[in-house]
């Protein structure tokens, strides 16, 4: 009896929490929506910070200066002030291939179910990846790696990949719900693999002092949460696609010199700065990233630092916060993020409607990046004009589209990625 009363007390308590969580971030979301800027003339008068500008103030001229001394200098910044630091690969990590389709859908694909560990016990948070390679080709295939918001089974319809009960209060799942998402017929039908995990594998979504999740695996001594320059949740999702990345160089169905990240909205900032983090991907694509992704902060349109710190503050890292309507302050913005990337190819995709997302300072986070990949020799986006709706920049290393509709990732943005790995992977014009 007594049992079940301090049960019950703690269930209310739970309840109680979750709900005054999700009181004070409507009313965050509230005041953030009424504050954002969506008037071009509003836009504040900036300077961005130089990318080829030392810390010491001499100018990189080529790319061997870039790699070796000022990009690990950019690289320190975003990993100390924005996203935080996150461990190596972890020793005891281990694979386990827990089931092979051969004949997956209809015979076109091979599914395998892999189950990723960290740690040499398995009762830890493990990364269950998902992984598709098309039937009938020779030879090991390029892949995309997608970060997702669900369950492996909402990717697909296959009907071999099974649908777990939903958690207490949690939405149902249902096979396939996500597939326009996805577009896995079209990935397999051009050649391609598609590998994804459920981004909450790694750790929760939601503020809770990074009690659960990842985090507290590498919390050393009496640590309790990360220190301010410590991994934040992206951080972590991002760190996860790497680990994904360790599995798929094992697998000899994958081409793992062409593996594309790709993500939406909060991860698609994810994929970025795995991207960012990671050369061995050779292809980011951005789905959508917005503020804190591709978008320059310094415009403050639509969505601004405070209003993602303080509505997500587990995203990026303590030092983060002092950002806060400081953007000005910031030693650098978010071009310089795209320009990590370089000289490996990226695909920046914007939507219509999707004005929090900051369109245009998606593009400038594109064109900004343009003088790095020049010291390569490589075409950015090409134009300082935004294009029109539907109608991409794609010709260079920095890829660009404003699609028609909204904040999503659609049968019309993978038609583009398609096309540009088959242009950068492939050689196809
Ligand atoms: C919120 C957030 C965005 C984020 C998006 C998403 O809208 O403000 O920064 O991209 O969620 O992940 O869906």
């Amino acid at each position: 009896m007594k049992r079940v009363a301090i049960f019950v007390f703690a269930a209310g308590l739970a309840l109680g929490c979750a709900e005054a969580r999700a009181q004070k971030l409507s009313a965050a979301d509230k005041k953030y929506s009424e504050l954002a800027n969506y008037d071009e003339s509003k836009v504040p008068q900036y300077t961005l910070p130089d990318p080829l500008v030392s810390r010491d103030g001499t100018r990189v001229t080529d790319a061997r200066t870039w790699e070796r001394k000022r990009r690990p200098e950019v690289f320190a910044m975003f990993e100390t002030y924005m996203f935080g630091k996150a461990p190596g690969r972890p020793k005891a990590m281990h694979f386990e291939v827990k089931h092979i389709d051969p004949n997956a859908l209809d015979g076109r694909a091979t599914r395998k179910d892999v189950e990723i560990y960290f740690t040499a016990g398995e009762s830890d948070p493990s990364i269950k990846l998902q992984v598709y390679t098309p039937n009938g080709v020779t030879g090991p295939v390029p892949m995309f790696l997608g970060i997702s918001f669900m369950h492996n089974c909402t990717v697909t319809d296959d009907p071999g990949v099974a649908v777990p009960e939903p958690v207490a209060g949690g939405r149902a799942l249902k096979r396939g719900m996500m597939k326009e998402a996805w577009q896995l017929d079209m990935i397999l039908e051009n050649g391609y693999g598609l590998a994804t995990y459920c981004y909450t594998d790694i750790d929760p979504d939601f503020d809770d002092d990074f009690q659960n999740g990842i985090h507290p695996l590498y919390y050393t001594g009496s640590q309790q949460r990360p220190d301010p320059d410590q991994w934040g949740s992206i951080a972590a999702w991002a760190w996860g696609m790497s680990r994904a990345m360790d599995y798929l160089e094992k697998d000899k169905d994958v081409d793992s010199k062409h593996v594309a990240v790709i993500g939406h909205s909060r991860l698609g900032k994810t994929a970025v700065w795995a991207g960012a983090s990671d050369p061995r991907f050779a292809m980011v694509l951005s789905g959508n990233s917005g503020c804190c992704g591709v978008a320059i902060s310094r415009r403050m349109y639509g969505e601004t630092i405070e209003a993602m710190n303080v509505r997500f503050p587990h995203w990026f890292c303590g030092n983060y916060k002092q950002f806060n309507n400081r953007e000005m302050l910031a030693p650098f913005d978010q071009h310089e993020l795209v320009a990590l990337i370089a000289p490996r190819p990226i695909y920046i995709a914007s939507a219509e409607t999707d004005n929090w997302s900051d369109q245009k300072g998606e593009f400038l986070g594109g064109k900004g990046a343009e003088p790095v990949y020049a010291l390569y020799g490589l075409k950015g986006i090409g134009t300082d004009t935004m294009p029109g709706i539907d109608e991409p920049y794609a010709d260079g290393h920095i890829a660009y589209h404003i699609r028609k509709g909204p904040h999503a990732v659609l049968r019309f943005d993978w038609e583009q990625f398609i096309k540009f790995a088959d242009l950068h992977f492939r050689g196809k014009k």
